[in-house]
């Protein structure tokens, strides 16, 4: 079977850049009309689109001079406009700016209609808080997940939205599905074989840093990784994942973005995985002690999953491509990290040192200043915030609803 992902988005792919990472796409002047045009004659729509024009237009002149941010019927109007017309525009640059402002003087044109987005992976940890603020927004979700390590429970408060479908699959197969825009957060990550057209977001990591010589890591930086270890499957893999997105971006014109996240914690994590920050909580959950390896004094820096999702969702439709940091500059020891934990849940959980594992980077922080430059974002929820969110979920999964 023919691999297809078909874009139903009026942007036109953008034509290659020479590959310099994290220079801005080159400008499209004007591109909006461009692709309003392209739209419209594609769709053979362009009588309909001028009539919702001239109605538009009309209703908006009549009331618009009144249109108080109160207005409710001048902004449905603008709104009834908007729906039809909102395919013509371009892209606002920031998730916030995605749902207008209601009743207000609304520009035509400037709303944005909804998306057919997938999520590969949605039903994951970070994927399913991508899909929450996906459907919120109003855009159509499709959740592509082989549920190796995702839980259906994930996502089930979406199952009985028309707007949300999920399809067990896993990635490494070609499917055939007609969307504008991939978040790409299934793992072991894959190229996942397209028709040229849909903007492509790769989750990457911070791992391609390897342990790192050079403290906080910038995106210049291009890492100290062991290609032979125990780890250098995960971190190879996403390097060559980075790899292939840049050239199908170069020889293909793919409109790509990358993303290299850093430790990211909440809710809806996999509860024994490994990952430092859900075994210490599970643990002292359990009375069990916090496992240490190593002397402790290793450096994490630790996200919140809402600042994530703004920063993914800020990338995508922003017109960077990257690679760009997405994490959390606050560095922890893990033994800070320890007493973090022991003061939100158990001041009496004992820690218990273990041999350090191969290749475990000694310091990890990212320098998000392109981020915050380029993409207006930066993490807003600090450690002792956030903890205790993921706390509450992590006790009702251990103990189940009673004891939450
Ligand atoms: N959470 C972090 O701290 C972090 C840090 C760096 C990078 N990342 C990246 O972000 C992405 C999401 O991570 P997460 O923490 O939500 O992990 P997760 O394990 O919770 O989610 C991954 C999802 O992908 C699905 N999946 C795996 N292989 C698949 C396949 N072949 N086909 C279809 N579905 C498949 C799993 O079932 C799961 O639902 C991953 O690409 C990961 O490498 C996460």
């Amino acid at each position: 079977m023919a691999s297809e992902l078909t874009y139903r988005g009026g942007a036109a792919p953008g034509s290659a850049s020479d590959g310099g990472e994290y220079s801005p796409k080159p400008s499209k002047p004007l591109s909006w009309l461009t692709r309003a045009a392209r739209y419209a004659a594609a769709e053979h729509r362009p009588v309909f689109a001028l009539a919702g024009m001239l109605l538009a237009a009309a209703l908006f002149s009549l009331y618009a001079p009144s249109a108080s941010s109160s207005d409710a019927s001048s902004g449905r109007a603008v709104s009834a406009a908007a729906a039809t017309f909102s395919h013509l525009s371009s892209l606002p640059s920031s998730a916030s700016s995605l749902h207008g402002s209601a009743g207000g003087k609304v520009p035509l044109g400037l709303r944005r209609r909804a998306l057919r987005v997938l999520v590969t992976g949605g039903a994951g940890f970070v994927g399913s808080h991508l899909v929450d603020r996906l459907v919120e927004r109003g855009d159509s979700v499709i959740v592509v997940d082989n549920f190796f390590t995702g839980r259906k429970d994930n996502v089930a408060h979406h199952l009985a939205n028309p707007r949300f479908e999920v399809i067990r699959h896993d990635v490494v197969e070609p499917i055939l599905l007609e969307v504008d825009q991939i978040y790409h957060l299934a793992c072991p990550a894959s190229p996942v074989h397209y028709k040229i057209g849909a903007r492509f977001l790769l989750t990457s990591t911070s791992e391609v840093y390897g342990d790192p010589l050079q403290h906080p890591q910038v995106e210049t930086y291009w890492g100290n990784v062991n290609p032979i270890g125990v780890r250098s499957c995960y971190d190879e893999g996403k390097r060559t994942a980075e790899t292939l997105t840049m050239d199908y971006h170069r020889g293909a014109n793919l409109e790509v973005r990358i993303a290299r996240i850093f430790n990211t914690y909440g809710p809806r994590m996999c509860i024994d995985d490994g990952r430092v920050v859900s075994n210490f909580v599970a643990q002292a959950l359990r009375k069990e002690p916090l496992t240490v390896y190593g002397d402790g004094k290793q450096t994490r820096s630790f996200q919140y999953v809402s600042d994530l999702v703004e920063g993914l969702m800020s990338l995508m439709e922003g017109e960077h491509i990257g690679p760009f940091n997405l994490g959390n500059p606050g560095e922890f020891t893990m033994l800070e990290l320890a007493k973090v934990v022991q003061d939100t849940i158990d001041p009496n959980a004992r820690i218990e040192f273990r041999p350090n594992t191969a290749d475990d980077p000694h310091k990890r922080k990212p320098d998000i200043t392109r981020a915050k430059e380029l993409l207006g974002w930066e993490p807003k929820v600090p450690l002792r915030e956030g903890l205790p969110l993921m706390v509450t979920d992590f006790r009702k999964r251990i103990f189940g609803d009673q004891e939450a």
